[in-house]
């Protein structure tokens, strides 16, 4: 772990940091129960499960006072009409919030905290998000056949909430209708 002051670079064109300490990948089996179309899912994870997503942190101590932060980068997908999504979570401590920057692509964060407020930003390259504290947030790619990459930073002690979402989902989804992106209300939640 550094102990003084510290600079990396985004490789050009991929963003993907030059040095970093953690790398996550997400294949679409790790999205189970969360797609709207079970059979196309399926039908993805048995034709090979492929990666979804990648996340690269520039690990610190997840302690408050540190700035966690990193590079995620989610693939363009459809299942079904639905786009490509990350998991999504509530940070565990809830009263944590996170800042987003767009640095490649379209895509969109779908927010929503427990009591069930929802918002949707869309994103594009230079575009900065603030996600509040207790919202918890999904990145999803609209586009067909470019990355979506963030750069995001959130406090040290957040931790990670994901069986909350996990239960029913987000209350609201991004699908295509008319070649358009469009939230619908998630039927899990009774919409
Ligand atoms: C961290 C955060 C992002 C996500 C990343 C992957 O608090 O919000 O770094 O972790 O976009 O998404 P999840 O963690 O939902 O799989
Ligand atoms: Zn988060």
């Amino acid at each position: 772990m550094k102990t003084i002051p510290f600079s990396f670079d985004l490789t050009p064109g991929t963003f993907i940091p030059t040095a970093y300490d953690n790398y996550i990948r997400r294949q679409y089996s790790a999205l189970k129960g969360q797609y709207l179309d079970k059979a196309a899912h399926e039908a993805i994870i048995a034709a090979g499960d492929p990666l979804s997503y990648e996340v690269y942190e520039i690990r610190r101590p997840e302690l408050t006072g540190e700035i966690l932060h990193g590079i995620s980068i989610l693939h363009p997908g459809k299942v079904g009409d639905e786009y490509a999504m990350t998991k999504g979570h509530f940070h565990t401590v809830r009263d944590t919030g996170e800042v987003y920057m767009c640095l490649k692509g379209t895509g969109a964060m779908v927010m929503e905290t427990e009591a069930g407020e929802t918002a949707v930003e869309f994103l594009v390259p230079g575009r900065v998000l603030y996600v509040l504290p207790n919202w918890a947030h999904r990145s999803v790619n609209l586009s067909a056949d470019e990355d979506f990459v963030i750069f995001f930073a959130y406090p040290g002690h957040s931790g990670h909430d994901y069986s909350t979402i996990e239960k029913y989902g987000f209350r609201k989804l991004l699908v295509e209708r008319d070649g358009q992106p469009t939230i619908i209300d998630n039927p899990r939640w009774g919409g």
